[in-house]
């Protein structure tokens, strides 16, 4: 949301009396009903569809969680999602309701503000650009007949069409007249990414001439636009919409916005991931209303998070065989970040979502049926490259599998893909269990080229170390009385939101000032996974009791134990560079007292 940005005091000093004077309980009140139970008060929540309510709001600490569906914020975040309004939006809309006067000249500063008007006007630009591109498909023109034929060619029902909203670009100059009556800025207009200017400046429609996909946010926002050419090509078949201040296509999910509507109406079990534009309206057309696309295939971070936000469990439905490709493996790797549970839908050699799924729904389906973990899934895709029936081919197949299985996380899927290459090759299990021993892992030769973002998370610690620090924060956060001694910045942390939370609670603490969870909303990103699992630790008494306070110290020493293992190695370091005897055994001595110490914690541990 707000992250980043650079709030001068008096906003902020306005947001506390904005926040002061719309209480929690009255906004959700206003818009659902909402019953007290316990120590909180609790509503069916408004993001997701249920009949039971999992919608929690906290009326001490001023924010509300959604057990239901994650969705968790202060009063700000609340009427920025039940709104759909960006942070601004939200504030005007509290301000108005608490008769205050947003201090307008104060706060921005004259760059957000800028910014801000340059994406309205942007943002008004692209919708009428949809309009415009909507009316051409029926308005009656003769060039649009090879548009609709083109759509009626790959099957797509007019309500389909409507639904997606596509539209035809006839030509390169109507587009730049009708918004030029329109009295948009030349420069908005280039800066949207609709138009573009020619050598002699001219300006023509970026995407003239083709079949147009709108691309809208979650917020029902059109952000940018798909282009297919309607000739039969192999390559660059789809232009889209240039980067913009509203775009970026590594950011968003093509049918984003019809998948939180759909949220809204029923729970998302699964989201069903493709490459395509038309992968996607195929399926939602045979009845996968379940469905987005990453509009080609390596996924991104941010689009992991972006389905997050209404699934746990993602299908993914590429194309062929991609799984052979690192890069795409990466991106998949990336979803398991996310937290979210993967598995693969195998697809008919050569065919797309699309083709399948213009076979009629059951074709479909039998695929998604057939999905598997990503491990079976490559196994699977490998076996299709060798001839099982040479000698050669099946010694070099096996080969190529063991280095896959050696991956496996687990020894019982270990065991269990063994058997399964067993039973495809004859080869006994035991002869197989042996090979696997000397086989090298695929992955090792992998790891320098870890993307930067993945060696700060394995730089972030263990698993047993993650949720140490979780808890040791969540313990701070929400004021558990045992971990009042604790002086936080003593321990070390890795991960950037584990940071920014220690920070504040340190800030906090020096100027002996309540410590209010809420106010880490302006200071992080609510959508945040990490910042979402500490807040998660406050519910169901996971803080409070004698085996809270038991496992909060033995987080504690945990993260002693690891930030020794710096010091351990700091010193090993330092021995090495170090040529004077003398210090040399000085710093050995340092090394001995740094393990001992640690063997004593270990030992309570
Ligand atoms: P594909 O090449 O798989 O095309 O690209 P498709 O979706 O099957 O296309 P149809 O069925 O021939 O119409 C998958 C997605 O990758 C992006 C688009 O989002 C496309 O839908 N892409 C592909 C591009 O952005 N540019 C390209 O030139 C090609
Ligand atoms: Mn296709």
């Amino acid at each position: 949301m707000n992250a980043g940005r650079n709030f001068d005091s008096e906003f902020a000093a306005f947001l506390r009396e904005l926040k002061a004077r719309n209480d929690i309980v009255e906004v959700i009140r206003s818009y659902v009903s909402v019953d007290r139970k316990g120590g909180n008060y609790w509503a069916c929540c408004p993001f997701h569809h249920e009949k039971t309510p999992s919608f929690a709001v906290n009326e001490a600490d001023q924010f509300y969680h959604c057990f239901g569906c994650q969705e968790s914020g202060d009063v700000i975040k609340f009427v920025q999602e039940i709104e759909s309004t960006d942070f601004m939006g939200a504030v005007r809309i509290l301000a108005a309701r608490a008769k205050l006067t947003v201090p307008e000249n104060n706060f921005d500063t004259e760059e957000a503000a800028r910014k801000k008007k340059k994406r309205d006007n942007m943002s008004k630009i692209l919708l009428d650009t949809a309009r415009f591109y909507l009316g051409n498909l029926y308005s009656g023109d003769e060039r649009a007949e090879v548009h609709l034929q083109y759509i009626s060619g790959r099957g797509l029902a007019p309500s389909t069409v409507k639904k997606f909203g596509l539209g035809a670009s006839l030509d390169f100059y109507s587009l730049p007249e009708y918004l030029s009556g329109k009295g948009y800025f030349r420069e908005d207009l280039v800066d949207s990414g609709v138009l573009a200017a020619n050598d002699k400046g001219r300006l023509y429609d970026a995407l003239g001439g083709r079949l147009i996909f709108p691309i809208i946010n979650a917020m029902d926002e059109v952000i940018g636009f798909g282009g297919r050419v309607l000739e039969k090509t192999k390559f660059g078949k789809y232009k889209n919409t240039k980067e913009t201040l509203l775009f970026d296509k590594s950011k968003t999910l093509y049918n984003i916005n019809l998948l939180k509507k759909l949220k809204r109406e029923q729970p998302i079990k699964d989201v069903i991931i493709v490459e395509g534009y038309m992968d996607t309206i195929s399926l939602y057309q045979a009845g996968f209303k379940n469905v987005v696309a990453s509009m080609g295939t390596s996924l991104t971070k941010e689009q992991a998070r972006l389905a997050k936000r209404y699934t746990d469990n993602v299908l993914i439905s590429y194309d062929g065989d991609f799984a052979g490709q690192k890069a795409d493996l990466r991106g998949l790797e990336i979803l398991d970040e996310a937290g979210l549970h993967l598995r693969v839908v195998p697809m008919p050699d050569g065919l797309d979502p699309d083709d399948v799924a213009r076979q009629g729904k059951e074709a479909y389906q039998k695929c998604l049926d057939a999905a598997m973990p990503l491990i079976d899934y490559r196994l699977h895709s490998l076996e299709r490259s060798y001839d099982l029936t040479k000698t050669e081919g099946k010694r070099r197949f096996i080969s190529a599998a063991l280095k896959i299985v050696k991956t496996a996380e687990s020894e019982s899927v270990k065991e269990e893909l063994l058997k399964k290459l067993r039973d495809k090759t004859n080869v006994s299990y035991s002869a197989l269990e042996r090979d696997l021993q000397s086989v090298k892992a695929e992955s090792a030769d992998e790891e320098q080229e870890l993307p930067k973002e993945r060696i700060s998370e394995a730089a972030a610690g263990t698993d047993k170390q993650l949720k140490a620090k979780r808890f040791i924060l969540a313990a701070k956060l929400f004021s558990a009385p045992y971990a009042n001694e604790l002086d936080i910045s003593e321990l070390p942390l890795g991960d950037e939101t584990h940071i920014v939370i220690a920070q504040y609670i340190a800030d906090r603490e020096k100027k002996k000032e309540r410590i209010r969870p809420s106010e880490l909303f302006e200071l992080l990103d609510e959508n945040s996974a990490e910042f979402n699992a500490i807040l998660d630790l406050n519910y169901g008494d996971k803080l409070s009791g004698e085996t809270a306070e038991r496992f909060f110290f033995d987080s504690v020493r945990t993260l002693q134990i690891q930030a020794i293992d710096g010091q351990i190695s700091e010193c090993n370091a330092e021995y090495e560079k170090e040529t004077d005897t003398e210090k040399r055994k000085e710093i050995s001595r340092r090394i001995f007292e740094l393990i001992q110490k640690q063997k004593n914690l270990k030992r309570r541990n």
